[in-house]
């Protein structure tokens, strides 16, 4: 473990009705506690979990559009908003990890092309071609697998986007593996991430964020029920 807690600058912020500070689990937010290798974000579309993770990666010194601390691009709609606003306590402090953010992702693999237009061995950490030459799943576990293995932090926003169910189950492997010499805090919506065993989960819908048990989600939930009873359900929703 490395981070040890983010704690919200209250004192810094001016205006308290914008965004990002109105969004509700900001409001009440005081300090986060990290205490296991591997934490879950979870919680309503909207609830702040990529805003917070997103702020992390700022902090750390990644690019806030995705990646590490050596992957400078230019990706507008990157700003960090909530930044400046928190802070970071570490115990031992690390500079290496990787900030994973689905919906620019692309833009990431065009910055990997462009760099190995001059330096075709950086393909090496990505499963040896191009990210773009390979569907977005395999793409996203070249990543975990090629790229993310050293100790750090890795910051990752809804990495089950782009994996069926049996490759969010080789994900859950890589994870176990990486977990034991590195720290992942990780926003899903992915039921089967979730399970992952020994994790902290962060209940974005709560105020304050709290912990949650993995049954107790509504991502949990509501899988559950679905696939127990599809009939019965699809009838109430579409009767
Ligand atoms: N740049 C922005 N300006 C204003 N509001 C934003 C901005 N980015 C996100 N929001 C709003 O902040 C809320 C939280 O967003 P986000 O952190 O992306 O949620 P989540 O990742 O939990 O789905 C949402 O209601 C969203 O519309
Ligand atoms: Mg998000």
């Amino acid at each position: 473990m490395y981070l040890r807690e983010v704690k919200l600058l209250r004192e810094k912020i001016t205006s308290p009705d914008r965004y990002p500070f109105n969004i509700p689990s900001l409001r009440s937010l005081e300090s986060l506690p990290f205490r296991k290798n591997v934490t879950f974000f979870v919680g309503e579309n909207g609830s702040g979990k990529s805003t917070l993770l997103e702020a992390i990666a700022y902090q750390c010194g990644f690019h806030t559009g995705g990646g590490g601390r050596n992957n400078y691009y230019e990706l507008a709609s990157s700003e960090a908003w909530l930044g400046d606003y928190i802070r970071l306590s570490w115990l031992p402090k690390v500079n290496s990890g990787f900030f994973l953010r689905a919906e620019s992702f692309f833009q990431f693999a065009n910055h990997i092309d462009e760099v190995a237009r001059e330096d075709p061995g950086v393909y090496e950490a990505y499963g040896g071609r191009s990210l773009h030459e390979q569907s977005h799943g395999e793409s996203f576990l070249a990543l975990f697998r090629h790229r993310f293995g050293r100790s750090g932090i890795y910051l990752l926003d809804e990495p089950e986007a782009a994996l069926s169910p049996a490759r969010q189950l080789a994900f859950l492997s890589i994870l176990h593996k990486l977990q034991r010499k590195a720290q992942l805090i990780i926003a899903t919506h992915s039921p089967i991430l979730l399970g992952y065993p020994e994790a902290d989960i962060y209940n974005f819908d709560a105020q304050p964020i709290g912990l949650i048990e993995y049954e107790e989600t509504e991502h949990y939930r509501i899988s559950r029920r679905f696939l127990e009873n599809r009939k019965f359900y699809l009838k109430e929703l579409l009767d």
